[in-house]
């Protein structure tokens, strides 16, 4: 399966009713365990069970992407002991989840810098992606240790490096081709749990023309009739990338995909 980084800014999608990319920033862990007056391991412990039903959810309602935020890089800032817990409970999910995820046709991908989380983590992490390469029945992704704008600059270093010598000019598709997705479309939904409204430095570039969708629901609390309700809420999103509502209007000849001109001539 090849599908291309698809850039909203470049040409206009067609939009589905189920999105095919869902992005989520999982946050309230912490929280939740506060209310229960539990450690906030508890909190991430029960995270991990409702990532693997909205795991289960999304390859039920045919969903060919998740992406998952499970550790930012300023997440580093935590209380050592939380970090120590985060690790392991990271480990023990890749030994107990890879087999199953690819008995169950889905793909595995890790996107931000593993090294820090040590050997034993690269190690599984490259086990599981290589395993689950040819699955195709959904993709997910997990980003670990990962910040949209490490993302951007490890980007531009690698464009800068192949454009140094020749002096053209650098193109959206020169430096998609190096950001850490560029095997996904751009996520159609985000969802955060726990009631922020912030990206908190999550997909910088891809999230251009993505559906915000927030909710005070945490996320040990998020199930399928949570997820259902975000779904249902993107369907009644008008996506317009740019364009009037008229031009939506079934009767539209505009309604089709519409290419936009090359970069070059729009002062790229
Ligand atoms: C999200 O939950 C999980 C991670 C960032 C790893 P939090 O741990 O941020 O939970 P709150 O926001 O403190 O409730
Ligand atoms: C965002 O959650 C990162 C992850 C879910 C991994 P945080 O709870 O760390 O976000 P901020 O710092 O409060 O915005
Ligand atoms: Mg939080």
């Amino acid at each position: 399966m090849t599908i291309r980084f698809s850039s909203s800014t470049r040409e206009v999608p067609v939009p589905a009713e189920v999105p095919r990319h869902v992005a989520i920033i999982l946050d309230g862990n912490g929280r939740w365990a506060k209310r229960r007056f539990l450690p906030r391991f508890a909190g991430h412990r029960q995270g991990v069970e409702s990532l693997r039903s909205t795991i289960q959810a999304c390859v039920e309602r045919k969903i060919e992407f998740l992406t998952i935020f499970a550790f930012s890089s300023e997440n580093w800032r935590r209380p050592p002991e939380e970090i120590t817990l985060l690790r392991q409970l990271f480990l023990s999910a890749l030994e107990s989840e890879v087999e199953k995820m690819h008995r169950n046709g889905i793909r595995l991908k890790i996107i931000g810098d593993l090294q820090p989380f040590g050997s034993r983590i690269i190690e599984l992490v490259r086990y599981g992606v290589e395993l689950t390469v040819g699955n195709s029945r959904l993709t997910l992704t997990i980003a670990a240790n990962y910040g949209g704008r490490w993302d951007l600059l490890q980007a531009f270093n690698r464009v800068h490096a192949d454009h140094a010598q020749s002096g053209k000019t650098i193109t959206e598709a020169d430096l998609e081709k190096h950001l850490s997705m560029n095997y996904a479309p751009e996520p159609d939904l985000f969802i955060r749990t726990g009631g922020e409204q912030r990206i908190s430095n999550f997909l910088l570039w891809s999230l251009a023309y993505t559906e915000l969708y927030f909710t005070e629901t945490l996320w040990p609390d998020f199930d399928n009739k949570a997820l259902d309700a975000a779904i249902a809420w993107y369907r009644e999103r008008e996506r317009r990338f740019g364009r009037t509502s008229e031009q939506l209007s079934p009767a539209s000849s505009e309604r089709q995909p519409i290419a936009l001109p090359p970069e070059s001539d729009r002062g790229a």
